[in-house]
């Protein structure tokens, strides 16, 4: 079977990133083992650009699934490059403590937790206290 991180190699493929020309990808494992990828997708107004991460998580979820268990997060480069700050809110949100897969189109350059990438998270459960 397709590794994870292979998975998020292929879908980076597919980036639409005429601005930054960083592209990136992304797969996420559900519990029951299926995967669902993405790639970021810019736009000429900038601010509304989707990273690769939430196209996966927003696929993932509009298709049922709301068990995740890991996600692989691909770019070409060297240094391991983790989620951004508002992936971040996304992937705890809906995916809680999802072990992430750094690396690039070569090798995996990292092992990550979401609970080290965001330590004090603001979250439903502050909503209802
Ligand atoms: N990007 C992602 O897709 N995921 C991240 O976590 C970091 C940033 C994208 C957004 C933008 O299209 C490009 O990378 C440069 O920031």
């Amino acid at each position: 079977m397709i590794s994870l991180l292979q998975a998020a190699r292929d879908a980076r493929r597919h980036a639409h990133a005429p601005f930054s020309h960083f592209q990136v990808g992304a797969a996420l494992e559900t519990a029951a083992g299926r995967i669902f990828t993405g790639c970021n997708i810019e736009n000429a107004s900038y601010g509304l650009t989707l990273c690769a991460e939430r196209v996966a998580v927003f696929k993932a979820m509009s298709e049922g699934e709301r068990q995740f268990v890991r996600l692989a997060l691909v770019a070409d480069t060297a240094a391991p490059t983790p989620p951004c700050g508002a992936c971040r809110q996304i992937l705890w949100e809906f995916g809680g403590n999802l072990e992430i897969i750094v690396g690039n189109l070569e090798k995996e350059t990292g092992r990550l937790w979401m609970k080290d990438l965001l330590p004090l998270p603001f979250d439903a459960r502050l909503l209802k206290s």
